[in-house]
């Protein structure tokens, strides 16, 4: 299973999430005792109505290519504090969540896209005040003398507060042993997430067999992140229906030769670099040159006058320029 939510002893639990995405999707309305306009939540910010939230967190997350899993366990979140809602506001016991997440994967392949989702939906349910992202990496965190790392990432944990400090590559704060400096920021970091119980979540992220070897060097660690997402490297049909959507969002056409070419290139691309193969953001850097390369054409093509709308739009494959920059 690629995504799972662990109880807070840390271990593996069943969900029945199959069964929450299937109410959540069914398009016949829930069942409500009342109906629930703006609530006012206990941080403050105000909650929007349970179906028009449903309804943009799951256009948003539908928007992504893939991700089944990840898109399983979002709804199973977001079930989850819809619930506890209803349950402080029926004067039942709501439990006291924890949040805080580990995310795995290869780069690019869409965590950095989640986690901003995810800092939408606790501020749109009412756990974060603010909902905004704060990305940072060793270097942010770890100083250069004894007290600077702790000082550094107090100042971090302080601006992500009401949102989310996401933390990438970071198994490498474990990197130097004992003595480096990066331990002093992991220390930090477990004593501000007692200290600023609710008040931020922290997302780690890295490359799966670094997390885990982080994880399990740091036994005190995993059961301080109960919500653990596996992102997986796309396949080559997902890489190109990505890339179709890259550039239709853009208001930009791909013609079939140059999908093929395209195709063809992943394939070799995907194969050669194993590990270091981009996914989704290589896609994206090949899209965005295409793009600039479809300009120089069209310029150089049309120095008298204007291209038509349809050429305007058209990316061929004589704009695809893939050798390595
Ligand atoms: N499933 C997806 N569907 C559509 N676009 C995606 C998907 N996953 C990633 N992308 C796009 O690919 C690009 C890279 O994604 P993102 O930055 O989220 O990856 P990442 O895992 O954080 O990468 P890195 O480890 O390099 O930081 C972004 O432009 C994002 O919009
Ligand atoms: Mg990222």
């Amino acid at each position: 299973m690629s995504g799972r939510v662990m109880g807070r002893s840390g271990s593996s639990e069943e969900r029945p999430s199959r069964q929450i995405n299937v109410i959540l999707r069914s398009t016949e309305p829930p069942v409500v005792s009342q109906s629930l306009p703006e609530i006012e939540s206990t941080s403050g910010a105000k909650v929007m109505p349970q179906q028009s939230l449903f309804n943009e967190l799951q256009k948003e997350m539908d928007g992504l290519v893939g991700l089944d899993h990840i898109k399983e366990l979002m709804f199973e979140i977001f079930a989850l504090l819809q619930i506890a809602t209803m349950r402080s506001e029926a004067g039942l016991l709501s439990g006291a969540q924890v949040y805080h997440m580990v995310f795995k994967g290869n780069p690019g392949t869409g965590k950095t896209t989640v986690a901003r989702i995810v800092a939408k939906m606790f501020q749109r349910m009412g756990v974060l005040s603010k909902g905004h992202l704060i990305e940072v990496e060793r270097a942010d965190l770890v100083g250069e003398y004894i007290g600077h790392t702790a000082q550094k990432t107090r100042d971090l944990v302080k601006k992500a507060l009401g949102g989310i400090l996401f933390i990438d590559e970071a198994y490498s704060l474990a990197r130097g042993g004992e003595k480096d400096f990066g331990k002093e920021a992991i220390d930090t970091l477990v004593k501000a997430m007692e200290d600023q119980k609710n008040q931020f979540i922290l997302i780690l992220a890295g490359y799966s067999e670094e997390m885990d070897y982080f994880l399990a060097a740091n036994p005190g660690l995993p059961s301080r992140f109960p919500i653990q997402m596996d992102f997986p490297d796309y396949s080559i049909d997902q890489l190109i229906q990505i890339a179709e959507g890259m550039v239709k969002e853009r208001d930009y056409i791909l013609m079939p030769q140059a999908i093929l070419k395209l195709k063809q290139h992943l394939l070799r691309e995907k194969l050669e670099s194993e590990h270091l193969f981009s996914n989704a953001r290589h896609v994206r850097n090949i899209i965005e040159r295409s793009i600039r390369q479809q300009a120089v054409r069209l310029l150089n093509q049309y120095s008298g006058g204007s291209p038509g709308k349809l050429e305007l739009m058209t990316i061929r494959t004589e704009d695809l320029k893939l050798d390595k920059k």
